[in-house]
């Protein structure tokens, strides 16, 4: 019997390797997957085989990701609760597909993940999985086993002669692509905790950020960011670009309560500078091109969309119907959006587009030719009818 485990080198998932061979009695074929987490993936080739595995797969989907999916939820508006830009949530369909075509050309029976039994990572992780390959079974050690802290976890790895890292570990629970960096748990856990002035790892912290504001532009066809500055770029190199800029200036810190799939609240602290300056400098753009019942149907899709993704269903009918509306809407969401970055914030200082739908002509009080103020009237004698129907039933209510 064969699994394949989405590891990632941390104790979680070393230790789930012999737990898998000695529960499971299975080979363990791991998966790494490159999402720009920043880290040196390498190393884990000998560190797996260390912890048991037969061979470790390093898969870099670094490009991928951001192209079919950071760029399609950005385009789409996505934001869960006001705010959380999902960085973690559009990761892990990716990593659920990959699993599954390691596992096809393996010829394995199941895939393992680390994710526990509490969060929202185990629902994606699975449906993901299920909705590419029903016949594949789904092991989630964290749900079966009695490791509960990580004295537990060490414990367990050194009775197996297991390397546990030395690294003093940050308390926090954290999940880093090129997109976001998340941070839960800890002294986190209490909403009237202000985050840590050192906490973040991405973005600078906004009190520390440069007192000189800088400008950049982004271009964008279709809905799809394509060059800053004048610099045209691959989805990936454009994204990390972006966040270069947006983290020297703070921008992209998101301190939030949110409401998991599996029931509870829990408090969490994303850097997503990169894709922050992306989406206001996308609703910029929209702001210009698209309509008014096109852009106020399409708030109402992207909440929808968000909470799809959010809940591990993005390999679905719905996702992807809604995915075809999107693109529709962007076929003129094509220009250059100017945007002052300055201590957290993104400023917008300007907007262009060959589709543009701002007709100067209409708005200032000049001419009367396109439009005539005398129309008004009529218009409002009829769009207000109603209102006046009911002020004259309520008139006679009181007689
Ligand atoms: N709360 C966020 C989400 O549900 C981030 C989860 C981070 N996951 C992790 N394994 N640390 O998408
Ligand atoms: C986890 O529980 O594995 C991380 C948090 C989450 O998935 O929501």
């Amino acid at each position: 019997k064969k699994v394949v485990l989405a590891y990632s080198g941390g104790l979680d998932t070393s230790i789930i390797i012999p737990w898998l061979k000695e529960n499971y009695d299975c080979e363990v074929i791991c998966m790494a997957a490159d999402l720009g987490q920043g880290e040196e993936l390498e190393p884990l080739h000998e560190k797996a085989i260390k912890s048991g595995a037969s061979k470790l797969y390093i898969e870099d989907l670094k490009e991928e990701y951001v192209k079919d999916y950071v760029f399609p939820a950005l385009k789409a508006g996505c934001i869960y609760e006001h705010k959380y830009l999902l960085g973690t949530s559009t990761a892990r369909p990716l990593i659920a597909k990959r699993l599954v075509e390691i596992a096809e050309k393996e010829g394995a029976d199941y895939i393992a993940h680390g994710a526990t039994g509490k969060g929202n990572d185990q629902v994606r992780f699975e449906l993901g999985i299920k909705a590419l390959n029903p016949d594949i079974k789904i092991i989630a050690p964290w749900r079966e086993w009695d490791i509960k802290s990580r004295e537990d976890a060490v414990d367990y790895a050194e009775k197996r002669g297991i390397p546990v890292p030395v690294t003093k570990k940050r308390p926090y629970s954290m999940d880093r692509n090129v997109f976001h960096l998340s941070h839960e748990g800890a002294d986190l856990e209490n909403p009237w905790n202000e985050p840590m002035a050192d906490l973040y790892m991405v973005s600078k912290n906004p009190m520390d950020a440069p007192d000189e504001a800088e400008y950049v532009e982004i271009e964008f066809e279709q809905g799809v960011p394509v060059a800053i500055n004048g610099e045209k770029l691959s989805a990936l190199a454009l994204l990390e670009k972006a966040n270069e800029l947006a983290a020297k200036h703070g921008v992209g810190i998101i301190d939030m309560v949110e409401n998991r799939l599996v029931g509870m609240k829990s408090r969490g602290v994303y850097e997503t500078p990169g894709g922050t300056l992306l989406h206001n400098a996308h609703l910029e753009l929209e702001s210009l091109t698209l309509d008014r019942d096109t852009l106020q149907y399409k708030q109402v899709v992207s909440i929808k969309y968000s909470q799809l993704v959010y809940d591990g269903l993005w390999f679905t009918t719905l996702r992807q119907s809604l995915a075809a509306f999107v693109d529709e809407t962007q076929n003129n969401v094509t220009g250059t959006v100017r945007i002052k970055l300055y201590k957290g914030h993104c400023l917008s200082a300007g907007v262009k587009s060959p589709y543009s739908l701002y007709n100067e002509d209409l708005a200032t009080f000049g001419e009367e030719e396109v439009y005539n103020q005398k129309d008004a009237e009529g218009f409002i004698n009829l769009f207000g009818l109603p209102l006046k129907v009911n002020a004259m039933m309520k008139k006679n209510q009181n007689k």
